[in-house]
């Protein structure tokens, strides 16, 4: 049973790799070096390129930090024996999750559908939308990862 929960446990933590390690390049490496692309169509249609592969990463990434924290959950006895710290992070999870969503389906869809149009203006906006909110996720994704490792000492 050991190696089943710690099987899941590199999963879980490989995918937080994947999405927040992703947040963290398109923030601080992507976003920066795209900026010094002066022709808006370039840099929108790479950004909206780029974006969207790691979409598609992070939305199995998700799925797989779902599926096994879950799963730890509940090979560990439920919600009742887990510490306050997996609930903690169960809660921000799914704040992060529901984000990640929106931007999916909200700001980064009117991003790649104003690409498709040439519409350059309203593409840019949607993408500083796109932007802050990675941001917000990728902040989030920070502190729950020190929820899921200092926390355990400290709460
Ligand atoms: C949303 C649903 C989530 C659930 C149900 C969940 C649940 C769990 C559980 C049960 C563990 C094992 C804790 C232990 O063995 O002490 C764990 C570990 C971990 N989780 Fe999550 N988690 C979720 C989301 C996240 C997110 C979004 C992140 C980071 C962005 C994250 C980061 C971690 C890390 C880094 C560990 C390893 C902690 C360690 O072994 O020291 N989890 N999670």
């Amino acid at each position: 049973m050991r190696i089943v929960y710690t099987a899941l446990l590199f999963v879980h933590v490989l995918g937080v790799v994947v999405w927040v390690g992703g947040m963290f390049v398109l923030h601080f490496a992507v976003r920066p070096a795209a900026a010094r692309l002066q022709e808006p169509a370039m840099r929108l249609t790479l950004l909206s390129s780029v974006i969207g592969r790691f979409m598609s990463w992070a939305a199995l990434a998700v799925v797989a930090i779902l599926a096994t924290g879950l799963a730890m959950i509940f090979a560990s006895g439920g919600f009742r024996n887990a510490h306050l710290s997996v609930h903690l992070m169960l809660a921000v999870g799914l704040l992060m999750m529901g984000l990640f969503l929106h931007i999916r389906f909200a700001p980064f869809k009117r991003m790649r559908a104003a690409v498709v149009g040439a519409d350059w203006a309203v593409a840019a906006a949607n993408l500083d939308s796109v932007r802050k909110l990675v941001l917000i996720n990728l902040v989030l994704g920070t502190v729950t990862i020190a929820i899921a490792t200092i926390g355990r000492a400290a709460l």
